[in-house]
């Protein structure tokens, strides 16, 4: 039995977090969820959208699913995502876009993984007022970070069998922060010489992405590049509702898809929670239990190649419970 904390979240978290916990349990594997609250919901009641019972709670478990939280935007409190991933030091943010047969795309076959660097980079948060008419965010990139993340993306490159690492950048303008990020990415390169190495520019990174985007293996990208870039992708293999996440750090973990809280749909019934579900599996997988999240992948697959009980957001008519159930039907048969 695994023990692990689940932050349900806002807007169609607590619908797709109750979907992927039935999914889950249909797979077979022993879960015992530990439900803690973070965001606006708990503003009022501890005066912060993230409190001390949740940080415990991810501290003690090592491990965490988590739903999408709603920041607000220009003022307000501070992103609650990218506040756990400093406050926990999850440096390593893994986003795979993968092509499922039966989901209708520009291009089949595809097989991206972004790994964004997670704690530094404009995301640092040191922002701040120049008088009332100027504003400077201050880009912070580090050769500790930096050498971590080029690590950790050639790591999962041996590991899972990829062939190319590729650092996005854009040293040319950015000569010393992007500079430094690029050059520690060259040092580490040099360590795996069974994994090819290349570089791109971030603008040339998002046409290639576009136009010929076969020639991509593992996206090596500092925070900002990253979180843009991993949409970019999302879009290449049926949008967001398909595309899970993790952020890892050297001991703790949080599995989350890479999609936002979804106002626009929130509580109708119409999120599709693959992303969610497939990030659920990874989880499965990190914590060793690698056949109940081969399963759950197995069922996605067959569901998607069927066709015939698919989210809106893919063309189809099914609500979240309805695909929920047709997974659930499927898992209990594999
Ligand atoms: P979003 O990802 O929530 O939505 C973008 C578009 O994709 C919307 O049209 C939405 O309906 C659609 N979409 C997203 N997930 C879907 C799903 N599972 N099924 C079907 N359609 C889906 O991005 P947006 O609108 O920029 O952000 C909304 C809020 O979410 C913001 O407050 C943002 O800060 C927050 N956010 C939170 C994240 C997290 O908790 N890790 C990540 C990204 C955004």
């Amino acid at each position: 039995m695994h023990k692990v904390t689940l932050i349900p979240g806002d807007g169609i978290g607590p619908e797709i977090t109750k979907a992927v916990v039935k999914v889950v349990e249909a797979a077979g594997a022993r879960i015992e969820w530990e439900t803690v609250e973070a965001g606006a919901c708990v503003m009022e009641e501890y005066g912060t959208p993230l409190p001390e019972n949740v940080l415990d709670s991810i501290k003690r478990n090592k491990i965490c699913l988590k739903g999408p939280i709603t920041t607000p935007i220009g003022s307000g409190f501070r992103s609650v995502n990218v506040a756990l991933r400093k406050e926990l030091n999850l440096y390593a943010n893994l986003r795979p876009a993968k092509t499922f047969k039966g989901i209708d795309t520009r291009y089949e076959d595809i097989d991206i993984t972004v790994v964004r660097e997670n704690t530094e980079d404009l995301y640092a948060g040191v922002e701040h007022m120049v008088g009332r008419h100027a504003a400077e965010s201050i880009k912070i990139i580090t050769s500790e970070a930096s050498t971590k993340i080029a690590k950790f993306a050639f790591e999962y490159a041996k590991k899972e069998g990829k062939k190319k690492v590729t650092a996005v950048h854009k040293a040319n303008i950015m000569k010393l922060s992007d500079g430094l990020f690029l050059e520690c990415a060259r040092q580490v390169a040099k360590d795996y010489s069974g994994i090819k190495f290349d570089e791109i520019i971030v603008d040339n990174a998002c046409m290639q992405l576009v136009k010929y985007p076969k020639q991509f293996d593992i996206l090596l990208c500092p925070n900002l590049y990253g979180d843009i870039i991993s949409d970019l992708c999302a879009g290449l293999v049926g949008g967001l509702g398909v595309v899970p996440g993790a952020n890892i750090g050297d001991d703790i973990a949080i599995f989350e898809a890479v999609h936002g809280s979804a106002p626009d749909i929130a509580g109708k019934n119409l999120a599709n929670p693959t992303a969610i579900i497939l990030s659920a599996a990874g989880m499965l997988k990190y914590l060793g239990e690698v056949e109940k999240g081969r399963k759950i992948i197995e069922a996605v697959e067959e569901t998607f190649r069927k066709g015939r009980c698919v989210t809106t957001d893919l063309g189809g008519k099914a609500t979240t419970e309805e695909f929920t159930e047709s997974l659930c039907e499927k898992l209990v048969r594999l």
